[in-house]
């Protein structure tokens, strides 16, 4: 009777997600692509979709799959869109950006400092101009939804057996310099305030992508910097100055919270 009942929720749960995921794809939204109207549907049947399909995907799922958990090879392409969008939220910037990053990946430019860590940078693979700027407009038109972070630690901030743990010099230096660009900044202007995050983001990605880190230090630093994440993408995208001074306050706050837990030796 138990085993009816879950199977009866599951099948529930999945003809309820099922239907929510037919009801997205079907709504038919348009996009601007060249000027012309497609809808996502569409999008499917595009050159930009087949480019994207079989010069990505090889590497990138298009979304996280959590049974596919250790065949990740690559950031799913969703969360790219969600790390590029934020910061690029016009059109041709965003696929300027996508391109500039596929020709040359590099450490200063990366905007997923999690994943080069992880995986290791993206190998520079040489495509056509042409073909590239396709897919890159593909990317910004496709609405890939949204998936939820699965985390396989839990992401809370805690002591080394009641000490602080020792980090780097360099680490403590950047946490510091972010910190007083961050207490000392005052700007009238909303765009101000989104280069700020960006280049917040810029030096605080470096304490994550350490090499000389591991195992539960570097989850300790991988976890503050998670939690600083959230804060930096919305002030790069804020477009409400009001709103963005308050995510700097919260951000500074946050930062602050670096100080419990770690130190230099
Ligand atoms: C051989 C495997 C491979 C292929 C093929 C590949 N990628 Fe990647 N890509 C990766 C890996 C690994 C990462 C994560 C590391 C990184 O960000 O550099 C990544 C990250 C990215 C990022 C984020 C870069 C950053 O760090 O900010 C973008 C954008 C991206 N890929 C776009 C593409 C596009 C577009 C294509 C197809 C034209 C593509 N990738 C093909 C492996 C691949």
């Amino acid at each position: 009777m138990k085993n009816i009942l879950f199977n009866l929720i599951v099948i529930t749960f999945l003809s309820v997600l099922f239907t929510s995921c037919n009801n997205k794809t079907s709504k038919s939204k348009t996009t601007n692509i060249e000027n012309k109207s497609i809808t996502q549907a569409e999008i499917y049947n595009t050159k930009g979709y087949e480019l994207l399909k079989s010069k990505c995907y090889i590497c990138h799922f298009e979304k996280p799959d959590p049974s596919k958990m250790n065949q990740m090879i690559a950031p799913p392409m969703l969360r790219v869109k969600e790390h590029y969008f934020p910061n690029y939220p016009n059109k041709e910037d965003f696929i300027n950006a996508v391109m500039a990053i596929v020709k040359n990946p590099s450490e200063e430019k990366t905007l997923m400092p999690g994943a080069v860590k992880k995986f290791n940078l993206m190998p520079k693979v040489i495509y056509e101009d042409e073909d590239l700027r396709l897919i890159a407009e593909t990317i910004y038109n496709l609405e890939f939804g949204t998936a939820p972070k699965v985390r396989m630690q839990t992401m809370e901030l805690s002591l080394n057996n009641g000490e602080k743990w020792v980090v780097k010099p360099e680490t403590y230096k950047i946490i510091q310099e972010v910190g007083t660009k961050i207490s000392n900044f005052n700007a009238d202007s909303v765009a101000e305030y989104n280069q700020l995050g960006k280049d917040v983001f810029d030096k605080a990605k470096f304490v994550l992508m350490d090499d000389s880190y591991s195992g539960e230090l570097f989850n300790q630093l991988h976890n503050f910097f998670y939690g600083i994440e959230g804060e930096m993408h919305l002030l790069i995208a804020e477009k409400d100055i009001k709103k963005a001074k308050q995510t700097t306050e919260n951000l500074k706050i946050k930062l602050n919270d670096f100080y419990l837990i770690f130190k230099v030796k």
